[in-house]
């Protein structure tokens, strides 16, 4: 077994799909699968929250489903904000501008909403719904609101794959705080729309990133906006240096699940999202089950051997064989993916294929 350090963290994220309902069926959700699942109740919830809060976590992301579906998601963040616990969500934004003035007086911190194409008739081809210019629309009154962090959530897939400057100059023309780039990951309708769906080869991800790095290099002012999670530390590394960029290397990086962990619609923890009912992994059924937030502590479940055996017991053989073992990064900024799947690229370094930037990439 590797020897995880799992006292030498602080809880960073912690991500709740607070709702399974949603007003799309998108091509690409992983979660969507589940829905209309049963979900819990307000004093359930009021319950994971204390439990959060006595634990001294600080930053809260409601995912879902869509979160602005549950019609008592203003007092759950509100409870949230006595309780001294930062709120974000992640939106659709269909329900955005009707929400806006509740969510503002709420003290929610901040916003992403979720677009996966810059053109109007790709929108629609992953989203169903031709509400392209509706959303854009939302974009712009979260621009113009109080809310402090503002931010574009962009899952990237083979299909929009060469959109990734496109995301950048939309998040610059609508003077955000963040932006978020995310792997598409074969999970739910994912896995039913492959041709739609496709994930990018690791190859291809760095080609564009090259083209991205080289957009930043010019506009500097951007990279502290930018989040670089999809990227192991020694690609971000290798960026930085080409390009003389101070890139900051995150802390949350590939399942860390001591300062990033999941909280699915039951309460339960989990160290990562994939480890879940929605990510069919044989590996996960059999092995993994989520730990109760209603009925343990999160101390308790942060120093027990099931959460640790989240992460080891799948036998990370490529972690302890691979090019991983001697990396100066591992288990400080870098968790590689302990899944190891055919059909699911988990982009750590042991997946670049060969190609010129793998190859000086490998040799960090
Ligand atoms: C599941 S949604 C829930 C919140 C809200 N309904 C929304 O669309 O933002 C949260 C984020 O996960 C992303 N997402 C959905 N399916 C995904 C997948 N298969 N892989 C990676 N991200 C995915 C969405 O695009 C969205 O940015
Ligand atoms: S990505 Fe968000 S909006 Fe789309 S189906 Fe999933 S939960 Fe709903
Ligand atoms: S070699 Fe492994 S531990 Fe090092 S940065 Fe790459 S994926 Fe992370």
């Amino acid at each position: 077994m590797p020897s995880v350090n799992v006292n030498n963290h602080s809880i960073i994220r912690v991500i709740w799909d607070i709702t399974s309902k949603c007003n799309l069926n998108c091509k690409h959700c992983y979660a969507a699968t589940l829905q209309n699942e049963e979900e819990l109740s307000f004093d359930e919830i009021h319950k994971v929250i204390s439990n959060l809060s006595t634990y001294g976590v600080e930053n809260l992301y409601f995912f879902g489903g869509e979160p602005l579906i549950r019609k008592d998601i203003f007092n759950i963040i509100e409870y949230c904000t006595e309780c001294n616990i930062n709120t974000f969500l992640s939106t659709n934004g269909l329900l955005f501008k009707d929400s806006l003035y509740e969510l503002e007086k709420s003290g929610l911190k901040g916003v992403g909403i979720s677009i996966e194409s810059t053109y109007p008739h790709k929108y629609k081809q992953i989203r169903g719904l031709d509400a392209f210019n509706f959303v854009e629309t939302a974009i712009e009154s979260l621009s113009n609101s109080s809310i402090e962090h503002r931010a574009l959530n962009c899952v990237i897939m083979e299909y929009n794959l060469d959109e990734m400057l496109d995301f950048i100059k939309m998040f610059e023309k609508y003077n955000l705080t963040s932006l978020n780039f995310d792997l598409i990951a074969n999970g739910g309708n994912a896995l039913e729309n492959q041709t739609l769906c496709k994930q990018v080869s690791p190859n291809a991800l760095l080609n564009e990133l090259d083209k991205v790095f080289e957009y930043l290099f010019k506009n500097k002012h951007l990279i502290d906006k930018i989040s670089f999670d999809i990227l192991p530390p020694k690609a971000l590394t290798y960026f930085s240096t080409k390009y003389n960029l101070d890139i900051k290397l995150s802390k949350v990086i590939h399942f860390n699940p001591y300062s990033c962990f999941y909280i699915d619609l039951k309460g339960r923890a989990y160290g990562c999202r994939a480890l879940t009912d929605y990510f069919n992994y044989k590996e996960c059924k059999e092995h993994i089950r989520g730990i109760s937030l209603i009925d343990n502590s999160l101390e308790n479940i942060l120093q027990s051997d099931e959460f640790y055996n989240q992460y080891c017991l799948l036998g990370p053989k490529k972690i302890e064989s691979g090019i991983c073992k001697d990396c100066e990064y591992l288990y400080k900024e870098c968790y590689p993916c302990p899944i190891t799947s055919n059909d699911n690229i988990s982009y750590d370094c042991s997946d670049y294929p060969k190609s010129l930037i793998c190859e000086e990439i490998l040799k960090l």
